[in-house]
């Protein structure tokens, strides 16, 4: 009998690469998502790649009605990967309260449904926003949690908290883990990075550029303390990041967790910085991106990258893709992706 794995924000970006994983892992995966950010053909795309159509139920978390009666239709679930959230950190400055009612409550009605149908395993999805401008690179596990500089990022922090608490109150086993910047796309081009929401992340910005939705890159700032000058990341590729939630809920399911509630740095363990992306990108694709200088962003950090000898140990996993894997993954999704809007 296949196990079945929850996947809340099956059809978003990290969600989707995850659950063409565990399929390809003889997991089953029932998606839940609300299609408030994605698309409902992402199940499709994902049964052309695996062969398997996901179950698919569109669904908003925050519905406690609703999600109290798929668990009691859906039995077989034995695991969750919680993804389901609100993510862009600029508009989480204008709408807090919708980040907080929608990313707070929707873990805690899961949560509270997990308690009620004895489901002990979960891996949530959280973010190195939590560490803010670290006092020393590459951080670790143990580095401190400084107050979040975006409502977005307090989101991630505060429902750490929350499944930390939660596990007091019944057998919880949850694994939360920090991504550092997931970039990339499948390598089949189907799926990527796709948002129906416009997303400020460099890669998009990087690939619209090059294909003309965006007139110019604009690079904010190059007067930070870094060799440089930009802001150095810790890239890492949504493939990679997607076989880490497999071997998180290996992990789980196996009990061979240390502790109620563990958490992984995911990143590769390099940083680079804004305009070594570029030149990577450049390099690789051939194209010469039309970029311009412009003020910094507001709450932009001057360098992180992790320390992942955690995630490698404990997990057994490391992240194997290069950033030419990167940047290429990403180019091709984009080409693709174009082809595909203007067949529609
Ligand atoms: C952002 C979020 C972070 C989230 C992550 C998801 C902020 C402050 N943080 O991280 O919480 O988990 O995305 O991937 O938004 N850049 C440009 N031009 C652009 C876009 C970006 O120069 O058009 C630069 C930024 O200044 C930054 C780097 O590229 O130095 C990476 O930016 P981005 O991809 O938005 O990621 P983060 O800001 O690190």
């Amino acid at each position: 009998m296949k196990k079945t794995i929850l996947v809340t924000g099956g059809t978003g970006y990290i969600g989707s690469h995850t659950a063409v994983e565990l399929i390809s892992r003889k997991f089953s995966v029932k998606i839940i998502d609300n299609l408030s950010n994605s698309s409902v053909d992402t199940v499709n795309t994902i049964r052309r790649i695996t062969g398997v159509r996901p179950h698919f139920t569109k669904l908003d978390l925050c519905d406690a009605k609703a999600l109290a009666g798929w668990f009691r239709r859906n039995r077989d679930v034995i695991a969750v990967i919680h993804f389901a959230a609100l993510k862009s950190v600029g508009e989480s400055e204008k709408r807090p309260l919708d980040y907080y009612r929608n990313n707070i409550l929707s873990t805690v009605n899961l949560l509270h449904e997990l308690n009620v149908n004895h489901i002990s395993s979960l891996v949530f999805s959280s973010s190195c926003t939590v560490y803010g401008e670290p006092d020393s690179n590459p951080v670790t596990e143990k580095s401190s949690i400084k107050p979040a500089a975006s409502v977005y990022g307090n989101t991630k922090r505060i429902c750490e908290e929350i499944i930390r608490d939660a596990a007091k109150e019944f057998p919880l086993r949850a694994i939360s883990l920090r991504y550092f910047n997931p970039v990339g796309a499948h390598s089949s081009g189907l799926i990527g990075d796709s948002p129906v929401n416009p997303s400020d992340n460099l890669l998009p910005a990087i690939t619209q550029t090059a294909s003309g939705k965006r007139n110019i890159l604009n690079v904010y700032g190059n007067d930070y303390p870094t060799p440089d000058g930009t802001p150095v990341r810790d890239y890492i590729h949504v493939v990679d990041l997607a076989k880490a939630h497999v071997a998180a809920i290996e992990r789980l399911i196996g009990k061979k967790n240390n502790t109620s509630f563990e958490v992984f740095n995911l990143g590769t363990g390099r940083g680079y910085s804004v305009f070594e992306i570029i030149n990577a990108f450049s390099d690789c694709t051939g194209v010469r991106l039309n970029f311009k200088i412009t003020s910094r962003r507001p709450g932009d950090m001057t360098s992180i990258w992790a320390d992942t000898a955690q995630a490698n140990k404990e997990l057994g996993w490391e992240a194997g893709l290069t950033l030419d894997d990167m940047v290429r993954t990403a180019w091709a999704w984009e080409q693709n992706h174009n082809k595909k809007s203007a067949a529609e």
